[in-house]
């Protein structure tokens, strides 16, 4: 497979492809969103091959899960190996060493020097129910507390959580029927500061002084759920005060911090976890996405005395089979043998000032944020903000016919969360059809 850059064979969809977008449209649930048609046939490092031959440059990793490229070498090989030996052994009725040697593998790269323990589930949704249900459980405590425009998945507990767009919880009431919600610190878009002038964490202010004080007791409350890094949301990163402000106030009260480190997770911001940024010690975090780089899988790891759950309060069949635990072993020996870190620190950097470049030739570009390989563009009108989301959803179509994959976050954001073993070369090539969509629009 050797891919040196994106290669367009035939107009996407081709042939192939369009057939089989058909059979699938006729078959499968209508509830999944497809941002472009691509039908997945190969995929190497940062490029994914579709059925007709055509070569895309991967800008979006599966939503940040081929967080060490497609394929990587090492993670195939550790997978073939276990399943030479073992596929399976029910992990809720007996033992298995992947488990024990990757519980203690992510003990050390997860922030907070305390004791802890994992559970183990399959996907990004069942980490945060784990969460949910772990604070619960511990603190019996009724209340949970969210952010406006997080995501945190699409079971009854995550999605009770997800406020990113109404289709998401339309036609599913009653959701988990006791959470209350504040704005996240979208400084770009803030919900205040048309009253207030200057920011004093307003959107703080109205947890700490209106949910807190007037909707629901501190000490009714069990959790605060959050993305440090919301994704879905438009890629927003708050400021360092506000996560020290809200670390005081949970602790003064006892409500239990859960970082939802899905996609934020895993190297992706130049640390392993976002959290780290700052300085922020979640009590229960989240892992799913880039976990086994494609293999489904997650992890909620908490403090050891918050996960204080007896035996069968919360456990599932196919958690944490060996096969899953060793591709996520590789991940991490990857990330430490490859110095995935300081990849994505010195290609952030280099891509994030050459984005803020393209914004200064390109008005439609409201603003360029992020963190690490995880940026985010806003695309608007004008000088008022207005969102265009038109231009953006036509922009990823265009990327697209021309062999870029590219993601849509928020209401007219792009999210660029390429395989963080990208390079300098691929980032240019990536930007040359993103300048090239641009002049179109
Ligand atoms: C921050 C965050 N949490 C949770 C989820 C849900 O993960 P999954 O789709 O694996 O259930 C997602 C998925 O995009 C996510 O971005």
């Amino acid at each position: 497979m050797n891919y040196t850059g994106p290669k367009i064979v035939t107009p996407p969809p081709g042939p192939k492809a369009q057939e089989l977008i058909e059979k699938d449209l006729a078959m499968l649930s209508p509830s999944l969103t497809r941002t472009a048609p691509l039908v997945g046939y190969k995929a190497e490092g940062v490029y994914v091959e579709d059925v007709d031959g055509n070569v895309f440059l991967d800008f979006g990793s599966g939503i940040g899960v081929t967080g060490v490229g497609h394929r990587h070498p090492k993670v195939i090989e550790a997978v073939k190996k276990q399943l030479d030996s073992l596929v399976f052994v029910n992990s809720l009725d007996y033992y298995t060493l992947p488990q024990v040697e990757l519980a203690a593998m992510l003990f050390k790269v997860t922030p907070g020097d305390f004791p802890k323990r994992v559970f183990y589930s399959n996907s990004g949704s069942e980490s945060i129910d784990t969460a949910i249900k772990c604070a619960k459980w511990h603190s019996r405590r009724a209340y949970g507390v969210g952010f406006i425009n997080g995501f945190h998945g699409r079971t009854m507990g995550a999605v009770s959580f997800t406020t990113t767009n109404l289709t998401a919880r339309r036609g599913f009431a009653p959701l988990y029927p006791i959470a209350q919600f504040t704005p996240y610190p979208y400084c770009y878009r803030c919900l205040f500061n048309r009253e207030y002038p200057g920011c004093g964490l307003e959107c703080l202010n109205y947890l700490t002084d209106v949910i807190f004080k007037k909707i629901i007791a501190p000490d009714e409350t069990a959790f605060i759920l959050l993305e440090p890094v919301q994704g879905a949301g438009g890629y927003i990163v708050p400021p360092q005060e506000f996560f020290t402000r809200l670390t005081d106030f949970a602790k003064e009260h006892g409500i239990l911090l859960i970082a939802d480190e899905v996609q934020t997770g895993y190297g992706r911001t130049g640390r392993m976890f976002a959290s780290e940024h700052f300085g922020f010690e979640p009590d229960i975090l989240t892992m799913s996405k880039a976990f086994a780089n494609g293999f489904p899988a997650a992890a909620t790891v908490a403090r050891k005395d918050v996960m204080d759950w007896v035996d069968n309060a919360h456990e599932g069949t196919l958690n944490g089979g060996p096969v899953i635990m060793e591709a996520a072993k590789a991940v991490l020996r990857v990330i430490d043998e490859e110095k995935i870190l300081e990849n994505v620190r010195e290609q952030a950097d280099y891509f994030r000032a050459e984005l803020e470049a393209l914004q200064e030739r390109h008005p439609i570009i409201g603003d360029v944020r992020g963190m690490g390989l995880m940026i985010g563009i806003e695309f608007v009108k004008d000088e008022k903000k207005t969102p265009a989301k038109k231009e953006r959803d036509a922009f990823i179509q265009d990327a697209f016919s021309k062999g870029l994959l590219l993601m849509a976050a928020g209401e007219s954001s792009l999210r660029l969360i390429p395989p963080m073993i990208i390079n300098r070369q691929q980032i240019d090539t990536g930007l040359t059809i993103m300048e090239d969509c641009l002049k179109e629009i």
